[in-house]
């Protein structure tokens, strides 16, 4: 943990957008708080940062991570608690992860001063951005890109961190409808599948599309090699309760190693569950459906937090899994993780940063 105070200039908003915002029906991603941090790295050091009014960027159109796709990013979340304070979630795991996208991109690492202070100096300008209603946070988005305008293919030297914030609430509106994918391929081993880089969710729209004209809301992605074992899925990691256990694909480098997937495991250990990660293949899913042992089905990630799945599709078969509210392992630590996140529950892991 870095000690020094960081000098960010800050350029406050002549009049806030807050009254354009209704609590009580915000619509995820769609209006953005007030202000943004901007550092830029150039001459092979990070600038100072600073904090700007929400706003549009100028970039060359030979910026090359338009063409190359050297960006990457991150989501996290900050919470209103009852008696008012703010407090993000494990933003530390977030601040590391986005340097270990940044390897894997070739983008530099970033310093943990400009991350953690950066975020922390834009929450306290932004503060009446985070929404006090049950169910509704501000969602956190820092990210890099690479900035050189230069057409050849090469890492650039020159790159922007910005992190903006938009208040949100719920990211699915509907019990899930997912789709196993068994012919489109979203990593392979050695490829960036564990890093959270844009192309990865780019190259994944033409084949969620593909799905979603036929009813289904997200893929869950299988093995590159076989098809034959469960990855994860669009925006979130999964997990299933077969026959009382929670059982979800081990990270690796083709899967995303969730945040709000380790808080889930760590809780559900905590809250006496029996965890297993490992392989998970598509087989052992359909069969304990079958047998009537599939459970629980669910999705977990920042955005879409704990979501509950009520269709699997696979093989021209829709298998429509038990009903959302007996399902007390997902139900139980949904409602232990929410309690940590706002303060109303002890937090043994000091996942809770407050501002
Ligand atoms: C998140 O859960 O924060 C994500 O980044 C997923 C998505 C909205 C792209």
């Amino acid at each position: 943990m870095t000690t020094d105070t960081l000098t960010i200039t800050t350029q406050q908003v002549q009049e806030s957008r807050i009254s354009q915002l209704d609590y009580n029906n915000i619509e995820f991603g769609k209006i953005f708080s007030d202000h943004m941090l901007v550092a830029d790295y150039k001459n092979d050091a990070w600038q100072a940062p600073q904090i700007l009014p929400y706003g549009n960027m100028s970039l060359s159109p030979a910026t090359s991570a338009i063409h190359y796709g050297q960006a990457i990013f991150e989501g996290m979340k900050a919470y209103r608690s009852a008696d008012g304070d703010i407090l993000l979630f494990r933003p530390y795991d977030n601040y590391k992860r986005l340097n270990v996208s940044a390897e894997r991109m070739c983008i530099p690492q970033l310093p943990e001063d400009i991350f953690m202070q950066g975020l922390e100096q834009l929450l306290r300008l932004d503060a009446a951005w985070v929404p006090p209603t049950e169910g509704s946070a501000l969602y956190i988005r820092p990210f890099m890109f690479a900035t050189d305008d230069f057409i050849g293919v090469r890492p650039s030297s020159n790159y922007r961190f910005t992190i903006f914030s938009c208040p949100v609430g719920a990211y699915y509106n509907a019990p899930l409808r997912v789709a196993i994918e068994t012919n489109y391929v979203r990593s392979a081993d050695g490829g960036a599948g564990y890093a959270k880089a844009a192309g990865n969710y780019g190259a994944a729209l033409y084949p969620a599309r593909q799905m979603q004209q036929k009813g289904y809301h997200q893929l869950i992605w299988t093995d590159a090699k076989e098809h034959k074992y469960i990855e994860e899925s669009g925006t979130m990691n999964v997990m299933f309760v077969i026959d009382g256990v929670l059982v979800t694909p081990a990270v690796s480098s083709t899967i995303l190693s969730g945040i709000t997937r380790d808080s889930v495991l760590t809780l559900a250990r905590d809250l006496g569950y029996k965890v297993e990660e490992r392989r998970v293949s598509v087989e052992e899913v359909v069969e304990a459906h079958r047998a009537g042992k599939l459970q629980e089905a669910f999705g977990t990630g920042t955005a879409a937090t704990i979501a509950q799945i009520a269709t699997i599709h696979y093989n021209g078969e829709d298998l429509e899994l038990p009903p959302f509210e007996g399902r007390d392992i997902s139900n139980s630590v949904a409602a232990e993780l929410d309690k940590i996140k706002t303060g109303q529950a002890p937090d043994p892991y000091n996942w809770v940063y407050k501002i």
